[in-house]
């Protein structure tokens, strides 16, 4: 049962990865990585370069970025790769850009949770997102710094100040929430993205699994802290990055097959949403040519996985809030 459970993910994996090199490609998108250089994103933009959907590949970082470039710039593949270095140049960068990928800002060190990273973060992701919101209104944004909980609100806030808003277009990567799943099922993960407002749907997955009540609880609990399990590993030496770029490339790649009008394209990301009685929330989501096409919401589920639900309001509105009060008050 795990070998089948294990090799339906690598499957998965692996038709992600042999589409990257495909060369059937609908799209030539501009695709922009906001944090090239950090520890998610030169994996991240390595694993883009090979992906044929993309033409165009802008590296933006503060530090480094014209070299990840031209190291980039040397693999044979399609994408043409160019490196903007500092707020001068990232008007630049974001220009055209069809989807915006921003993995820019500090990562956790042991001890830490999510929401320690709001006062550097915080700011980081106001300043990208205003200048997508000026430059490249109609670009899919992709946001994997944290706390994701707080920084998809700033990133929407910022985009009604400039009148540019469209909450279809903004997404919280909370997918490697998904791939951590000790157990490498393919699991819905509804909710946020940080603790208790993680919430796996472990009765929905494929292949179908079932489990003793004790047993769901522990996986749970795992699950929810799967990404500080990483940042304990690393012992001070950052957190999830090979994973989280992988985990990136995965959901940029769908956001591509989707814009080139490929249809059935589904996803778990935080974004705005009226499922709950939380503003944002995570739960799958078909996506179109415009970004979010229908939210499939939560579809049926267990009274244990309401309550973790129930659990996760009180935090989730929280840092909801802090985010939207950052920019409206800020
Ligand atoms: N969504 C998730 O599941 C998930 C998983 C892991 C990490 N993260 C988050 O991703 C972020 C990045 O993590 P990392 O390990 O790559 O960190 P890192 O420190 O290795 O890299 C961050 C990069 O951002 C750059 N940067 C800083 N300020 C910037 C600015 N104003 N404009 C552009 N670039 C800027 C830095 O120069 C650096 O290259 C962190 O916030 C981390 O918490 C999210």
């Amino acid at each position: 049962m795990l070998f089948r459970i294990v090799s339906t993910r690598l499957i998965q994996n692996a038709k992600f990865i042999s589409r990257s090199f495909s060369s059937t490609t609908k799209l030539n998108a501009k695709v922009t990585v906001c944090g090239a250089s950090g520890g998610i994103g030169q994996p991240l933009s390595l694993l883009l370069k090979l992906n044929s959907r993309i033409s165009h590949l802008a590296l933006y970082d503060i530090v480094h970025s014209p070299g990840i470039a031209a190291d980039l710039s040397h693999i044979s593949t399609k994408a043409m790769v160019t490196g903007h270095l500092g707020p001068d140049q990232l008007r630049a960068a974001i220009e055209g850009s069809d989807v915006v990928v921003i993995p820019a800002g500090v990562p956790r060190k042991p001890g830490m949770t999510r929401d320690d990273l709001f006062n550097t973060n915080a700011t980081i992701v106001r300043d990208l997102a205003d200048a997508v919101a000026q430059y490249s209104p109609k670009a899919i944004i992709c946001i994997i710094s944290n706390p994701v909980n707080s920084t998809v609100p700033i990133a929407s806030e910022v985009f009604k100040k400039r009148g540019t808003y469209d909450p279809n277009r903004i997404f919280g990567v909370s997918t490697l929430d998904v791939e951590l799943d000790v157990n490498q099922v393919n699991c819905p993960v509804v909710g946020g993205h940080s603790g208790v407002t993680i919430v796996p749907l472990i009765s929905q997955c494929t292949p179908p699994v079932s489990f003793p009540q004790e047993d769901r609880d522990k996986l749970t609990k795992r699950i929810q802290n799967a990404g500080t399990e990483v940042v304990e590993a690393k012992a001070g030496a950052g957190s999830a990055t090979l994973s989280m770029a992988f985990a990136g490339a995965r959901f940029t790649d769908s956001m591509l097959q989707a814009l080139a009008g490929e249809e059935g394209i589904v996803e778990c990301a935080f974004v705005r949403s009226d499922e709950t009685e939380a503003k944002y929330f995570s739960t799958p989501l078909l996506l179109g040519k415009n970004g979010l096409d229908k939210n499939l919401g939560l579809g049926k589920i267990l009274d244990y996985e309401l309550n973790l639900i129930k659990a996760a309001m009180p935090e989730l509105k929280k840092n909801i809030q802090k985010g939207e009060d950052f920019i409206l008050k800020g």
